[in-house]
Formats: C-alpha cells, structure tokens, sequence
C-alpha cells in the first residue's frame, strides 16, 4: 500500500504506491486517457514535497512550500568565443525524489506565482552531461508556466530540442500537470488540458528527477508537487535513498595503496550528476579511490552565480559522498582565469572591489569546507599555455598583478589554517621554459613566507602516431627541485588521450604509461596524490561534447565502467 517500503534494484529503498494504484486506478484504463490524466490531475498521489527541497540550488523550502529563486546559473562559453551567449544550466534536485516510473503517471504541481514572474519545473528522464563549457542534454521535458503562457519544452537527445507554446490564463495560484498517457504527454493547466505532444520516449529510463527554477532575480513558490500512477499497471515509487556507503575490496587501488603506499592517495575527478544518478559510477569510485577532486562543482561560476548568492548543492553532494566512503577531497579551483561568471568578467568594478570579491569567495568557498576539504588547488594554471609568463587575462591579474597569487594563497589559508594549498599547472612535467617559471614562482613564494604547500602537476597527455608523451624519467628530472624547496608535489589530473587508435596495442601502451607515472609517485613519498581527470570513459572531459556517442579513451575504466588495461597496471604497480 502506499508508503510501504519495499527493496529497490539499485542501492536503498523505495517507496511504493502499487498497491494504493490498484486501489485507486483499477478503472482508469477503461475511462480513456483523457479521463486517466484528469483523475490523475485530481488525486493526492505521493506528496513529493516531503522529500529533500534543501539541496536544490536556488530553493529554500519552509510550512508554506519552497521558494525557489531565480540563480542565472549558466556556463560561460570558452575565452576564445567571447560573443556566444552563456548556456542556461539550471539546477537539478540530486538529493531530492528520484520517480521510479512504469506505465502512465502523472505528476501535479501547485505553484504560487507573484506577478510578472515564471515557474519552471523540469522532469529529467536522463539529466544532462555538464563540463564547464558546454552541457550535452539528456532527455527532459520543462513546464514554464507565467500568467498568460505556457511553454513546454523537449529535451530528447543533443541537438533535438523543441519547444511549443499555448496561450494560458492563470491566477496568482495555479496547479500544472503532466501525464503521460501511452506515446504520449498531456499537460493540465487548472484542470483543463492545455497540451498534447507525442512522447519521444522521455521517461524510458524508468527514473525521473527534478529541477525547479525562476528567472534571474525573481521567484516563486512551488506549494505542492506529487505523482501518481494512472493505471492498474502503472507504477510510481520514490526512491530517496541517501548517497550510498560502499567498501572497497581488498584488491581495490585504495586499499592496495593503503597498505603498501600509504603517502599516497589514490584520487580522480568527479561530477555530481553521476554520482546520484548512475550507481555504477557511485560504485567504482568509492570502491576504487581515496580522494576525489570535483571537477567542476567548485569553480567560480558554478558556485558563484550571483554577486551576492552562492551554490552549493553539487560541491555538498560530493562532499558529503566522499565523507560517507572515507576519502579525502581536494578542492579545484579558487582563482582561475576560466569558469568565470559573465557577472564578475563583465561587470563594472574598480581593482580593490575585485580583491574583495576574490577574498570574500575563497572566504565562502574555502570557510564552508574548512577541516572537511584537506587541500586546495588555491592557483589554477597562472602561467601562459606554452610559456614562461604569468597569464594576464583574468580579472584578478588586472586588479593586483603577480599580487594576486600571495593575496589568494593568504585568503584560503587565513579561512582554513590546516588546509594543504596548492598551484596547479600543465605542461610543467619536465623541464622547460614553463616550469622553469613555475618553480621560480613557487621559490619566490616560499621566500616571502607566503603559504604554499604543494604543486599539482596535471598531467594531461595524448599519445598518437605523431606524439609521445613526456616520460616519467624527464618528470622525476624535473620534480626534484620543487621537492628540494620543501614542497609536496601530486600528479593531479591525469589522462592520456589516445585520439583515433584505442587498438589493443595502444591500450597496453597507455596502460604502460599510467603505471610508469604511477611508480614515480610510489617511489618518491613527496608524492600526496595520483589523480586522474575522472575515471570512466563514459563521463570524461576528452568526451566530444557535439556528438553524444563521442566518448573519450583516456581514462581507466571504459564507458561500460569495466577495467581497461590500465587499472590493472595501476593495481600491480601497486600491489608491488
Ligand atoms: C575541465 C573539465 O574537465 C571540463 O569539464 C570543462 O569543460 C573544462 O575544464 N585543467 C583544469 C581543469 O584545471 O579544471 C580542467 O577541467 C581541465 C584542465
């Protein structure tokens, strides 16, 4: 019967409400579907406000319902395509009501809307890819709702998007709902059916999550929200199990590292949306890894959208996940030139109203984690791509100079004084003109008492007919030095891009590589970390964001998250 709990498939539990669709619905089937979505639009159905509103950026939930606020949260495009508009990124409820649907359901929402204002809710069949220049959508179908207009809008793929409007005449209260009834959507508007679209299959992952959000700088309320199944056949479950708790098997990279190498975690690059929605992800990384870097949640314009707002949410989840599974978190980035908000990059502001932005961030950022988050990338990529000079294209060398550097390492560690900071840099593994200025930058540093812990080496490689990568020889060559002026060092984000050829001998070379890189970090204790930049083929920054299909081959897990050749020379570099 509804609210008995019963075991899910995946991790945790499910509510269920099978039995009470029996109960309820035994006729619907034989009304028709218009008279299944109305009866549906009417029901009680499960009350999916009950669930967890908190963790959903922009709402702030109380008696009355949640508030949700307009963030503007959006992805800048790259530096180099300056006129094209920021992508709309709006927030998604991973720790709220996740639907487990078969058959037709619906589900209701009430909604408060002061005047002028738009809601926008938005069911996620399959909830987008996001990196921090692009977002591949997944499949979702967003109610806007104002006053006069609904719009509905289809995410069924990359690329496919459409969108239909109907005219609406609504009051400050009104209540919207979505069926679907066999191939296809229906949506109410007070009770009257305002929209019919063929359904592309939206919801054939049987999950369904939700996003919420408002214009920028305005809000409204949403005051009730609940699904329900349409038929005897139907049915609709909440599956609201917590983030879950794995152990990692005795075999496992961070167990073998454990024991046999304990100055060094073993870490990667995670994303949120993963994490809550693929188990398989949230199950290899827990088992395998103990550390995780977030590998975009915590950069500026994702956690900074507003001048004077803030978003965790994503950042929280994987906060709290590593915690749950004892592993450390290494936080990415606090100044940077890239992932910048258009707010701070175009705004009008004088050099010291740019320090106290930076200095009131990291603050934030680096006070909301403190003794939760061990290390911080505080300086991300200071140097030019190829060169020995600072770069001169972020807001906060143009307000302070080289300044900003000590100004930022100051800030974290003023707002966390046991927190391990670090620079973070590419293409400074061997000797060059770049690391050459990278290590005089840190030795300068040092001198002047500024603190500084550590320098990541990223690591980013590609190996091609046409490219070798930098060897670990010429790496450990380089990395003496820097270990010389007393500092920790760590491979950060590495990859090794294999392109066009993921043959099986390119497989094995790449497996060779990781573990040559992976004996360097063995062998030498100032090593703290070996991360990579993610660690599945299926959710990887070399993935081509165009092409859905497109995955990346660097990583050492595959898109089906099996080991490639490459963890196992992981393991056995460490299993020694
Ligand atoms: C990358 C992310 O992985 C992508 O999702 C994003 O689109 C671009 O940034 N060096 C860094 C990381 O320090 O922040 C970058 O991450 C990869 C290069």
């Amino acid at each position: 019967m509804g609210g008995s709990r019963t075991l899910s498939g995946r991790f945790g539990w499910l509510t269920t409400l099978a039995g009470m669709a029996l109960c309820a619905w035994g006729a619907a089937d034989a009304a028709g579907p218009d008279a299944a979505a109305s009866r549906g639009a009417a029901s009680g159905g499960i009350d999916l406000l009950q669930y967890d509103w908190s963790h959903l950026d922009g709402a702030t939930p109380s008696v009355a319902g949640v508030r949700i606020d307009g963030l503007g949260w959006g992805i800048v495009p790259p530096a180099d395509e300056p006129d094209e508009p920021v992508i709309d990124n709006p927030p998604i409820n991973l720790r709220g009501p996740a639907l487990q649907v078969t058959g037709d359901f619906a589900v209701s929402a009430r909604v408060r809307l002061p005047a002028g204002a738009s809601a926008y809710l938005t069911l996620y069949g399959r909830p987008p890819l996001i990196q921090d220049e692009w977002r591949q959508e997944g499949e979702a179908v967003t109610l806007a709702l104002s006053k006069d207009r609904l719009r509905v809008e289809l995410q069924d793929g990359i690329g496919r998007s459409r969108h239909h409007e109907y005219p609406v005449a609504v009051g400050e209260k009104a209540r919207v709902t979505l069926s679907r009834v066999g191939r296809q959507l229906v949506v109410d508007v007070d009770g009257r059916t305002v929209a019919r679209v063929d359904d592309p299959g939206l919801f054939d992952s049987g999950r369904v999550l939700f996003g919420a959000h408002g214009d920028v700088g305005e809000d409204f309320w949403l005051t009730g929200l609940s699904a329900q199944p349409l038929t005897a056949s139907a049915d609709v479950s909440v599956d609201d199990s917590p983030l879950p708790r794995v152990s990692p098997p005795a075999d496992s990279l961070r167990a073998l590292a454990a024991r046999n190498v304990p100055h060094l975690a073993i870490g990667t690059a995670v994303a949120a949306i993963p994490l809550v929605s693929d188990p398989n992800y949230a199950r290899v990384l827990a088992r395998q890894y103990s550390m995780v870097t977030p590998e975009n949640a915590m950069k500026f314009q994702f956690v900074h959208p507003r001048p004077d707002r803030y978003a965790f949410a994503e950042a929280d989840a994987i906060v709290d996940f590593a915690e749950r599974n004892h592993m450390a978190v290494h936080g990415h980035t606090l100044a940077w030139g890239e992932a910048l908000p258009r707010w701070l990059t175009r705004g009008d502001y004088s050099d010291g109203q740019i320090r106290e932005i930076l200095a009131g961030h990291i603050a934030t950022v680096v006070g909301r984690y403190k003794g939760r988050v061990a290390s911080w990338d505080v300086i991300n990529e200071p140097l030019e791509p190829f060169g020995p000079d600072l770069r001169r294209d972020s807001p906060w060398y143009r307000a302070m100079g080289a300044d900003y550097i000590a100004f930022a390492l100051r800030a974290a560690h003023r707002a966390d004084p046991d927190a391990k900071l670090y620079i973070n840099e590419f293409a400074c593994e061997s000797r060059n003109a770049k690391s050459d200025a990278l290590y005089r930058l840190a030795r300068s540093l040092l001198a002047r008492g500024v603190p500084l812990d550590g320098i990541g080496f990223q690591l980013h490689e590609d190996m091609t007919d046409d490219y070798d990568p930098v060897t670990a020889a010429a790496f450990r060559d380089n990395v003496q030095r820097f270990i010389d002026l007393g500092l920790a060092v760590r491979i950060s984000e590495m990859d090794v891009n294999l392109h066009d050829d993921d043959s099986p001998e390119r497989l094995r070379a790449q497996a060779d590589y990781y573990r040559s890189m992976l004996e360097l970090a063995r062998d030498i204790p100032a090593f703290t970390a070996f991360s990579t930049w993610g660690f599945t083929d299926r959710y990887s920054s070399l993935q081509e964001w165009w092409d859905a299909d497109g995955l990346g081959n660097g990583l050492i897990f595959d898109p089906e998250l099996q080991p490639k050749p490459a963890y196992r020379a992981l393991q056995a570099a460490l299993a020694r």
